[in-house]
């Protein structure tokens, strides 16, 4: 047994009072979770302490809280660990190495209801609803279920680990600067639609997603769904996937997303790192410079751009001025650029994910799906809430 304080963020709506703290102190086994010490206290000190939990087991998804500025599940989260992450963030910013309080915090990015419950509905069963998560198969419906080879579906395995526990919504970034953007959990989900065989309108769910200026090229690539989601699921990756397919199929968006990503490749294949001074005209007029002319919808995109280049010359964000100048960006020392070129064409040849987010290689069904099943990564495959879904 230890002693812990857990500090939490109280917000009793009856009171008609302003959000505060309070401290409670609860006696457990370090290997207890965090949840635990929640439960503890209510059930010792304030009956009134209101927080959202069921099977105490990562697998409800009801128990999303933050811990430390941390979103996560407070069932998965032992306290013991939460001390000490407590402790070394304290000591890190010059604080107490050991017996700090350990903070919690309802999820960020949603309405707070009561304590550390927070209105799931307006920020994330809204937004998974937007993506239409179920199955739009064409054609007749087969007299029993639909048949699919196991390898077929290796490639949503990750995404159907969801447990809709809203963790990544509460820690993401994006979602904190554009309320509407769809977000980490409701993308995740429509990546297990358009990557399902069954499904007959990847094509429209794709054009959707990349057309929604809230959709899939809002995302920062900032890594915090990654860290958060208590499943692996790695949404960010998943956002990625979709973009892939999006180019892919061609789609051309509105956002210029998919120009702006395929100007970082073409300039690093070229160049081996990245021009700046190439930037906005390979993003929205590739080829200016040699034989094609830029439409007019791309000059409008590169005039609309120059405030948002200076801003980030002055801020310091992209270099200098004289360096941003066509023909002064500096060739990369020695065979340095062919081995660039190489890692390329290497890509190319063995059908690989040129994406630095997706770890796999296409091609190979068979070594991911021995590799999905490995007891280790368990957390992919598909729970029976996911198999329900599947289904419609
Ligand atoms: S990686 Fe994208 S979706 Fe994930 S938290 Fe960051 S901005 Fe949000
Ligand atoms: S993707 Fe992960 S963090 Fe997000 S809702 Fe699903 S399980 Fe929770
Ligand atoms: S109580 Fe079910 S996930 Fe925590």
């Amino acid at each position: 047994m230890a002693e812990y304080t857990i500090k939490v963020r109280r917000y009793q709506p009856e009171s008609g009072e302003a959000a505060y703290w309070e401290e409670f102190g609860v006696e457990l086994d370090p290997s207890l979770s965090v949840l635990d010490g929640l439960l503890q206290a209510k059930d010792r000190d304030d009956g009134s302490l209101a927080v959202r939990c069921s099977c105490r087991a990562a697998i409800c998804g009801s128990c999303g809280m933050k811990i430390n500025g941390q979103s996560g599940l407070g069932c998965q989260t032992q306290i013991g660990e939460a001390q000490e992450r407590a402790d070394k963030v304290a000591s890190a910013v010059g604080g107490a190495a050991e017996g700090n309080v350990i903070v919690i915090e309802p999820m960020g990015n949603m309405p707070v209801i009561k304590d550390l419950v927070t209105d799931m509905e307006s920020t994330h069963w809204t937004k998974i609803r937007r993506v239409t998560p179920w199955l739009l198969p064409h054609g007749e419906a087969p007299e029993r279920e639909y048949i699919v080879e196991p390898e077929s579906m290796v490639d949503i395995t990750q995404s159907m680990a969801c447990i809709q526990c809203g963790a990544c919504v509460s820690s993401c970034l994006s979602m904190e600067a554009d309320p509407l953007f769809i977000g980490p959990a409701a993308l995740a989900k429509a990546y297990r639609f358009v990557g399902d065989p069954r499904d007959a309108e990847t094509s429209e769910r794709l054009t959707d997603l990349a057309h929604d200026p809230h959709g899939i090229y809002d995302c920062t690539h900032c890594f915090s769904c990654v860290d958060a989601c208590p499943k692996g699921v790695a949404p960010m990756d998943q956002i990625m996937r979709l973009r892939r397919k999006a180019g892919e199929n061609g789609i051309e968006d509105p956002n210029s997303g998919h120009s702006h990503e395929m100007a970082f490749v073409n300039i690093i294949e070229k160049k081996g790192t990245l021009d700046e001074s190439l930037l906005l005209q390979e993003s929205f007029a590739p080829g200016v410079l040699g034989k094609l002319m830029p439409t007019k919808r791309a000059l409008k995109e590169m005039i609309g751009s120059l405030p948002t280049a200076i801003r980030g010359i002055k801020t310091g964000k992209m270099r200098s001025l004289p360096k941003l100048i066509p023909g002064v960006h500096h060739k990369l020392p020695g065979g340095a650029q062919d081995e660039v070129k190489a890692i390329y064409k290497h890509a190319e040849e063995h059908n690989e994910e040129f994406n630095l987010y997706i770890k796999g290689e296409e091609g190979d069904p068979e070594a991911a799906v021995e590799e999905r099943l490995e007891p280790d990564n368990a957390d992919y495959l598909p729970t029976g809430a996911d198999k329900e879904a599947s289904n419609g």
